[in-house]
């Protein structure tokens, strides 16, 4: 029988980065586990290419693997080593101008459609737009963009792995879900995805951007503060629908931006699933999930509605067949994503104008509850 991922995690487990009581697979440098019949091959991602723990950490991962899984396995030889050195180091992507994070308080209420749609919309209005797909545990962009069966390209600069984005309606694109199996998406500790996202933002070619735009996971998650730790985030959008349960999350999102430790612009709310309109009857509007909840609260918090998205079947259709509606701006559902978008854009303006641009977040403990600006 096959050796599984799982197993090769466990064996790893024991093997203890030197002089931390933490083990390489919490520290998330455990990547791209490989196997075949008895071969298994992965990387070692360490934080710098002169590590001088790499050779002991490499031995003891053999022989973590041959003890635990048995002495007949192919593992000698096969262990790649990589270092996350920040390409950019001296300055963060200086050629992106905004970024954008996309959150919702609560999964399912369409916060990968309109973000889809947004970054569309962007790019049909002549913007340069980038957009990030961290949702680890339901990456959903490859698919509304149709392009999961495609892999990025990966290219040598200087001896280290630069990624290229896909290029898809006018926009580069790049999602976690290439990079991770989502049956293994379980067993990936907080560490493996934040190593996974760093290389998203920063071992990848961007060129010049107006817009980069992150699809985060729903709720609050290390990917948040990852993204915060690491960029200055110019702004957060929340996604909601007009439903109470889905409101109470989404202020606990606004919350968690704007709180004093994190500090992030909220731009605004978008209201989607705002009402449903059957194609046959265009003028009647059913308020399936309350009227305007996202509308009285964004008065209540004092934080803009950059938009309100019907439910319209087409625009379900459309994400499933990688085909998002905003492509089509003469449609109802199109010219409600260019609306957005066009809101989305006069308020990144104002906010550049009225406000400095934001800082990256320290965390200076490890459970991130005291986290300073600087
Ligand atoms: N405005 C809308 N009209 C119709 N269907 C929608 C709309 N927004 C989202 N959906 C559908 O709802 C489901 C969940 O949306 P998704 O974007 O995956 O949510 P999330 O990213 O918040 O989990 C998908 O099947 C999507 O096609
Ligand atoms: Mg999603």
């Amino acid at each position: 029988m096959a050796y599984t991922t799982k197993q090769i995690f466990d064996a790893l487990r024991s093997v203890k980065y030197p002089e931390t009581e933490k083990d390489i697979t919490t520290l998330g440098m455990v990547q791209e586990i490989k196997i075949e019949d008895k071969k298994i091959s992965f990387s070692l991602v360490f934080q710098k290419s002169n590590d001088p723990n790499i050779e002991d950490v490499k031995k003891a991962c053999v022989n973590a693997i041959l003890t635990n899984l048995g002495q007949d396995v192919d593992i000698k030889g096969n262990i790649s080593v990589k270092a996350i050195e920040k390409v950019a180091d001296k300055s963060i992507l200086p050629n992106v101008k905004n970024i954008i994070a996309i959150a919702s308080g609560k999964g399912g209420v369409g916060k990968s459609t309109v973000t889809t749609n947004l970054a569309v919309a962007l790019a049909k209005a002549g913007k340069k737009v980038g957009l990030i797909d961290a949702d680890i545990f339901g990456p959903s962009i490859p698919k509304m963009f149709g392009v999961e069966s495609e892999r990025p390209k990966i290219k040598k600069e200087n001896g280290a792995d630069i990624i290229i984005p896909i290029d898809k309606y006018g926009l580069k694109l790049l999602s976690i879900g290439f990079f991770v199996n989502p049956e293994d998406a379980l067993v990936w500790r907080g560490p493996m995805a934040t190593n996974a996202l760093k290389q998203l933002i920063f071992q990848t070619e961007w060129g010049e951007l107006d817009y980069l735009l992150f699809d985060l996971p729903p709720g609050t998650s290390d990917i948040h503060l990852t993204l915060v730790q690491e960029l200055p985030v110019t702004g957060a959008i929340i996604v909601s629908t007009p439903q109470q349960v889905a409101l109470a999350d989404a202020i606990k999102g606004i919350n968690m931006f704007k709180g004093k430790q994190i500090n992030v612009p909220v731009l605004g709310l978008i209201e989607n699933m705002a009402w449903f309109t059957p194609a046959e009857l265009p003028e009647n509007k059913y308020y399936i999930f309350g009227k305007e909840g996202c509308k009285k609260l964004s008065e209540k918090l004092n934080v803009p509605l950059l938009g309100q998205i019907p439910i319209v079947q087409s625009i379900c259709e459309n994400g499933d067949n990688g085909n998002p509606s905003a492509l089509n701006e003469d449609s109802v559902t199109g010219k409600s994503f260019a609306d957005l978008a066009q809101n989305v854009v006069n308020t990144v303006k104002e906010r550049n104008i009225n406000l400095d641009s934001t800082k990256k977040v320290e965390i200076t403990n490890d459970d991130g509850c005291d986290a300073v600006n600087h």
